[in-house]
């Protein structure tokens, strides 16, 4: 098993030790364009290999994407992520051209790859990505989703003073901070409806908070957060290497599910070796639907930049 992290900053270098710490493969590959940085980040972890007893053998690579070949996997992280009162949108016109260089470069290589796509603005740089590679769907997968549920489920535990492990709650739609939408009426503790023990104005926030959950960091650090981007986008990949038929929100291309066509947005799906599996649906109620609805016409709009772009 081989898998490529391409981008190897804060995201990118978190995804790759995540991986080597859960010994998903033996050969790891960590690209960046910056002189010696993917280098550097893959000997530092490597130092860590004797201490947390992995045998996963990381190489960095300054652009060189031969290094690359024959990955199974490959996670884009590439781009530059957004500022304190940025949105993720307004990455558009720097990260589509790097998203689509990149992936050209990796397929070249690495044909049979499945991409996981982290770049922001992450729904349309997963439809870009299907777009310009001419992939079969099931291979493209955008991580936002999970990362918005294990907001949503951190924002809960502290709300209900429980677990996050014993939560079950969704975000499904766009990963955008008035796109995403948290499934508030399905979430449950250890399968009990969770508005069954929390007041409705409270779970009201909740929600909100986790819909600016990326933005709250943002502001904290001053540049987009990385420790659960990391640890979500290496579940995901562990969910394909292992086949292990997970169901998570991904960002996949829907072809009449959830009433939508011609678009990436989160939705649950079941990942296994052969990528995106299935499409769970979820039934959502009228109102769920209409939030659906305009989550996927603010994402398309966005996806007309494209059309704009000279990339
Ligand atoms: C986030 O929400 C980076 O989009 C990512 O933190």
């Amino acid at each position: 098993m081989k898998i490529t992290v391409v981008g190897a900053g804060a995201v990118g270098a978190t995804v790759a030790d995540n991986i080597a710490r859960k010994q998903l493969c033996h050969e790891l590959v960590l690209l960046d364009i910056k002189e010696g940085l993917a280098e550097g980040k893959a000997m530092d972890m490597n130092q860590t290999a004797a201490l947390l007893d992995f045998d996963t053998k990381i190489t960095g690579s300054t652009n060189d994407y031969s290094k690359t070949a024959q990955s199974d996997v490959v996670v884009i992280t590439s781009g530059i992520p957004r500022k304190p009162g940025m949105t993720r949108e307004e990455l558009i016109g720097t990260n589509a051209s790097i998203v689509k260089g990149v992936t050209e470069n990796i397929l070249k290589h690495s044909p049979n790859a499945i991409i996981v796509v982290i770049s922001n603005p992450m729904d349309t740089m997963t439809y870009l990505t299907l777009k310009s590679s001419g992939l079969p769907k099931n291979r493209i997968i955008g991580m936002g989703g999970i990362l918005d549920s294990s907001r949503f489920k951190y924002y809960l535990s502290e709300a209900l003073k429980c677990s996050p492990a014993d939560l079950h709650a969704v975000v499904v739609g766009g990963h955008g901070d008035t796109t995403m939408i948290p499934l508030t009426r399905l979430a449950t503790l250890n399968g009990y409806y969770v508005s069954g023990l929390m007041g409705a104005e409270e779970l009201k926030k909740v929600s909100a908070d986790t819909m600016i959950g990326g933005a709250t960091l943002t502001k904290l650090i001053g540049t987009s957060a990385w420790y659960a981007p990391g640890a979500c986008a290496a579940a995901l990949v562990e969910s394909i290497v292992r086949d292990e038929k997970k169901v998570f929100p991904c960002c996949v291309s829907l072809d009449g599910e959830y009433g939508q066509k011609d678009i990436c947005l989160g939705v649950p799906v079941v990942i296994g070796k052969t990528g995106w599996e299935r499409i769970i649906d979820y039934k959502l109620n009228a109102e769920e639907q209409d939030l659906f609805n305009k989550s996927a016409e603010a994402v398309r709009s966005m996806n007309n930049v494209l059309a704009t772009l000279s990339i």
